[in-house]
């Protein structure tokens, strides 16, 4: 039976099928107003009611074949939504199939949604819509078993007055005679779980930039974008030879305005990404190998609820890293591996060691997943999996594994214990008791359950990550010199932009530098100027930590123009606590709080101590 202690449906009773969408967007009253038909099937005896997820939807009407149904709508539970409980009228046996339509609307507090003004998108002409519904929020787009553990094929037909695009194929469109209305069709044939159901409308075009990929944006930013992600088709071709044929036919990319809350998002057939990637060098591509990889880990091999997202993102970021290392040398992929250590160091700090949310599997009873998001289900399970690939013997051990683990499981939703007992199975089956043996001497509570950073240390390959250091000592060795000498341009002229991240991140950590030096390093090293989003991060970071005022307005203007969570929240955060900051932080916040996402307002307020 599957287990989800964040959603209110009767998962244990019926599965979905099916759904089919029939949207119509109204830009003026911010709604999608129209049904959901859902095709449902008894997993057991004697069913005679369906509880879908719902949150802040209001639902009009529900029928089963023109034949109206009881329902009700239950008080809102404050995290998990109100839940639909509808009255079937008959008994289900197991096997048996029914349909139940449900008439509603969306309304302005839809978590899903979000409705930007003309004045948020780059052409300043156009209003915009966009959905996210990853990890509980496709309950407040349509009534859903909102659940991972459930896979179901959709379609759509949606109505509007621009372009939509979806996390399905295209099968038409009808140009509406009267209005300016059209109706877009689409088709997922794929099970998918509901969080990878997804929708944007916009004025938006496309242009071709692989054998099975269009990038689809603004026309104003439509250039940059194909120029930026021309690796796409190599990612796919490389994760293809590591696992299996790309399943999904189509590979495309939708380039979000600003506003968008995430790097990227792995919604089938139509990855989203933050416009933040455009930084003029294809140096932040790896959010798009990243998106690649979860078309096998994630959507192939989904999570059977959120406890367990390691499975979905551990095994992500272990392809991707697997895919570069591929492409670029295992120098590279084990520097990204260094510098994901950091980030997971950093939200092990945040929550605190012992906190239950730097387990491996934590336990989500009650708890609202987008507070448990965090670095960790990435980079202990990152490290888990780089711990067994060397502990079993490498990458030829490994790698048949890795591709039998999706042939196993592509099309279903697991859980932990049905990993590891493939795991186990496949080792004895193909290379015997020896693997077995050396699986027992793994310690699988520390590694699962324990909380705070993993119970080993792996060892990486550090020579990219050398000079980073090195020059960092050299700035603190000078903190007594005044001004600082020996430093140049040339310091960073061979730097990747990911060695300049590294750096700066290593900077961040020392005692804060003078005023003075930081006003050498800034203009030696250009860094409030430049355009890579992930560079003037770290170094507004840098500047804040040293409470150097001067960044402040840089701060503010960045924060409230970049939605992108893992950038605006550390970015308001550490000027909530830098010397003068807080009330700019606040004041930042609640002036601007209209560009950010639903998601992402919810969480800057929580972090500066605006709700609980
Ligand atoms: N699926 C995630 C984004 C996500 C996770 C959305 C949980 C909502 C809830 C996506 O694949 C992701 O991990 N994006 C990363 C980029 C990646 C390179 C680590 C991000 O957004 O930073
Ligand atoms: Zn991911």
């Amino acid at each position: 039976m599957p287990y989800d202690p964040t959603s209110q449906s009767n998962i244990d009773e019926l599965k979905t099928n099916h759904i089919h969408l029939d949207l119509t967007v109204d830009f003026s009253a911010k709604t999608l107003t129209g049904s959901a038909e859902l095709e449902l099937e008894a997993i057991t005896d004697k069913v005679s009611k369906v509880v879908l997820d719902t949150s802040y939807i209001d639902v009009r009407s529900v029928s089963s074949n023109g034949k109206a149904l009881q329902f009700d709508l239950a008080k809102r539970h404050e995290k998990y939504g109100s839940a639909l409980t509808i009255t079937l009228g008959t008994t289900l046996s197991k096997g048996t199939k029914t349909k139940v339509n449900v008439e509603y609307a969306t309304t302005q507090d839809c978590t899903a949604c979000q409705w930007l003004e003309p004045s948020q998108t780059v052409g300043k002409k156009h209003p915009y819509l966009f959905t996210q519904c990853q990890a509980i929020h496709a309950r407040s787009l349509l009534p859903c078993q909102d659940s991972p553990s459930v896979k179901l094929t959709y379609s759509a037909n949606i109505t509007t007055p621009l372009r939509a695009v979806m996390s399905a194929v295209p099968t038409g469109e009808d140009k509406h005679a009267a209005g300016d209305k059209t109706t877009f069709k689409f088709e997922q044939k794929q099970r998918i779980p509901s969080y990878l159901i997804a929708l944007a409308v916009g004025n938006l075009k496309e242009r071709e930039i692989g054998p099975r990929s269009t990038v689809w944006t603004e026309p104003e930013v439509l250039e940059a974008a194909a120029w930026e992600f021309v690796d796409t088709e190599n990612f796919i071709r490389t994760g293809e030879e590591l696992l299996t044929p790309y399943d999904w036919g189509r590979y495309d990319l939708l380039v979000l305005p600003a506003s968008f809350p995430y790097g990227g998002m792995e919604n089938p057939c139509l990855t989203f990404v933050t416009p933040s990637l455009l930084a003029g060098d294809r140096s932040l591509v790896d959010v798009v190998a990243h998106e690649i990889a979860h078309s096998w880990m994630g959507n192939l091999v989904t999570t059977e609820n959120w406890e367990h997202f390691w499975l979905n993102e551990g095994f992500t970021v272990f392809v991707e890293r697997k895919i570069l290392g591929r492409m670029r040398g295992k120098a590279h992929s084990d520097f990204s591996a260094i510098l994901g250590k950091k980030s997971l160091q950093e939200s092990v700090n945040l929550y605190g060691q012992d906190h239950p949310f730097t387990a491996l599997r934590p336990c989500l009873r009650g708890e609202d997943p987008d507070d448990s998001f965090s670095r960790v289900p990435y980079e202990k399970g990152f490290n888990l999996l780089y711990y067994l690939e060397n502990h079993l013997g490498g990458a030829e051990v490994f790698e048949p594994y890795l591709r039998a683990h999706v042939q196993e499981f592509a099309g279903r939703s697991i859980n932990t214990d049905d990993w590891k007992a493939f795991l186990y199975s496949f080792m004895e089956k193909t290379f015997g008791q020896e693997k077995v043996d050396l699986l027992n001497k793994v310690d699988w509570e520390a590694w699962l359950a324990g909380t705070g950073m993993p119970p080993v240390d792996n060892k990486f390959d550090d020579t990219l990550a050398k000079a980073c250091t090195c020059l960092c000592k050299k700035w603190d060795d000078s903190r007594h010199t005044n001004p600082p000498t020996g430093f140049s341009t040339e310091d960073i002229k061979d730097f990747s932009s990911t060695q300049k991240v590294v750096f700066l991140e290593n900077a961040t950590e020392l005692v804060p530098l003078p005023h003075g030096h930081l006003d050498t390093m800034d203009k030696l090293y250009e860094l409030t100027n430049v355009r890579n989003s992930e560079i003037r991060l770290r170094w507004h970071l840098l500047c804040l930590k040293a409470d150097y005022e001067k960044i402040y307005p840089e701060v503010v203007a960045f924060a409230s123009s970049m939605g992108r969570m893992k950038m605006c929240r550390p970015l308001l955060r550490s000027l909530y606590k830098a010397k003068n900051g807080a009330e700019l932080a606040r004041e930042t916040f609640i002036k601007h709080r209209s560009f950010f996402h639903p998601i992402a307002a919810a969480m800057i307020a929580k972090d500066l101590g605006l709700s609980k």
